[in-house]
């Protein structure tokens, strides 16, 4: 079936996040890595957990508890210059170096981006990246106030693009979130650069990948 619409996940599939360890060593010398690491580990499972909680609060916010989170599990400082310099560098983020030419690839689909991200952090990110002009449509989960994988999040391509679930080629580095997606109903791709074990979660994707490069060739 010819596929209608590209959506792509946007943290640590577009935008690498493990970039940021380096810039994290002026806060915390030695520490950028862990930090790093355990500071995102947070910010998925604080989504999961105020989803299920019902207690929903935007990415922008949940980023920051997960930093204060991930400060104390390391015993590392945590006041308000550190909280403003990290989120000043997480606006940093960068794209993986495949992406500007594979956006260009697809210009004849819809190129999506669906993402917990809120609005503004995803619409600073995709400008700082020169990515504007390659990305027709940024979808928020911030719309419907609950987090991936929650069904209603992806429910939301399908109710703006009104393209069949089928259509819709899926895109994410994050394996759980390929797993929610492709239980929703749509065609899904997991970049696994990481070559990482897939969670046993009843599903899997339809194609697993080691690059955004190669994702043109299953389209
Ligand atoms: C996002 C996170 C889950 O962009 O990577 O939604």
């Amino acid at each position: 079936m010819e596929v209608g619409a590209v959506v792509f996940d946007a943290y640590g599939t577009l935008f690498d996040i493990d970039a940021l360890a380096p810039q994290c060593e002026s806060l915390w010398p030695g520490k950028g890595k862990a930090f790093v690491d355990l500071w995102r580990a947070k910010q998925l499972q604080y989504s999961w957990l105020r989803s299920l909680m019902a207690s929903y609060v935007d990415f922008d916010v949940i980023t920051a508890e997960a930093m204060v989170g991930a400060c104390k599990v390391l015993d590392l400082p945590c006041d308000v210059s550190h909280i403003r310099s990290f989120l000043k560098i997480i606006r940093t983020l960068q794209a993986f170096p495949e992406v500007p030419a594979l956006l260009k690839a697809l210009g004849g689909r819809k190129r999506v981006i669906l993402s917990n991200g809120s609005p503004a952090m995803l619409e600073a990110t995709v400008g700082n990246n020169g990515l504007s002009g390659e990305i027709d449509l940024i979808l928020s989960a911030d719309t419907v106030q609950v987090y991936k994988p929650d069904p209603r999040v992806y429910q939301l391509v399908v109710d703006k693009l009104a393209i069949e679930k089928e259509r819709i080629a899926f895109v994410s580095s994050n394996g759980w979130d390929a797993c929610g997606a492709k239980r929703f109903g749509f065609w899904v791709s997991w970049v696994n650069r990481m070559r990482s074990p897939l969670d046993e979660l009843g599903v899997v994707p339809d194609q697993i990948l080691s690059s955004l490069a190669e994702l043109p060739g299953y389209l």
